[in-house]
């Protein structure tokens, strides 16, 4: 999803390279966040988009890559049988925020960020304008990530549907 070729995402590691190299952060790599996308790559996807926008529209660029990167930063495997989408949507906020305060120290506006990242979920209001574009860049990249994910099903279920109708 990102090229990691381009300047622009060099300039993103610039400012993230501490926390994507941390254990806590890696261990993101070996929870499931949706269909074949790693908890990690979905931060990844999210910090960096984040850092895009708020570069070209003159926020703290900063802030939004750093706290995008943190923004799900929780280990649980969540399914709707064990805990409702709106308990989710509350406790791995404060999940993430308490893991991110434990890895390194947060700016105000770091923090709203991690904790009102869930907006338009109950009565979570952010403060800041990067936490709106965080927010907005969460929601579309579970959305693509999400899609992708029902598309590679849909081209196993065929494959497999073929590759049954051939030994048969
Ligand atoms: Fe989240
Ligand atoms: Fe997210």
């Amino acid at each position: 999803m990102v090229d990691a070729n381009n300047n622009l995402y060099r300039e993103f590691l610039d400012v993230t390279d501490d926390l994507i190299d941390a254990p806590e952060f890696k261990r993101l790599s070996e929870c499931r966040h949706h269909y074949g996308v790693s908890r990690m790559q979905h931060c990844i996807n999210v910090a960096y988009y984040s850092f895009v926008v708020c570069r070209r529209l003159g926020f703290d660029y900063r802030a939004a890559a750093r706290a995008g990167l943190l923004h799900d930063l929780f280990y649980y495997d969540w399914n709707s049988e064990t805990m409702s989408f709106r308990q989710h949507a509350y406790s791995h906020s404060k999940d993430a925020l308490k893991n991110a305060e434990s890895l390194i120290e947060l700016t105000e506006l770091e923090r709203d960020i991690i904790k009102n990242h869930m907006w338009l979920c109950g009565k979570i209001r952010p403060r800041y304008r990067e936490t709106y574009i965080v927010s907005v860049a969460d929601k579309i990249c579970a959305l693509w990530e999400a899609c992708r994910g029902v598309r590679i099903k849909a081209a196993d279920k065929v494959g497999k549907s073929l590759t049954g109708s051939r030994a048969a």
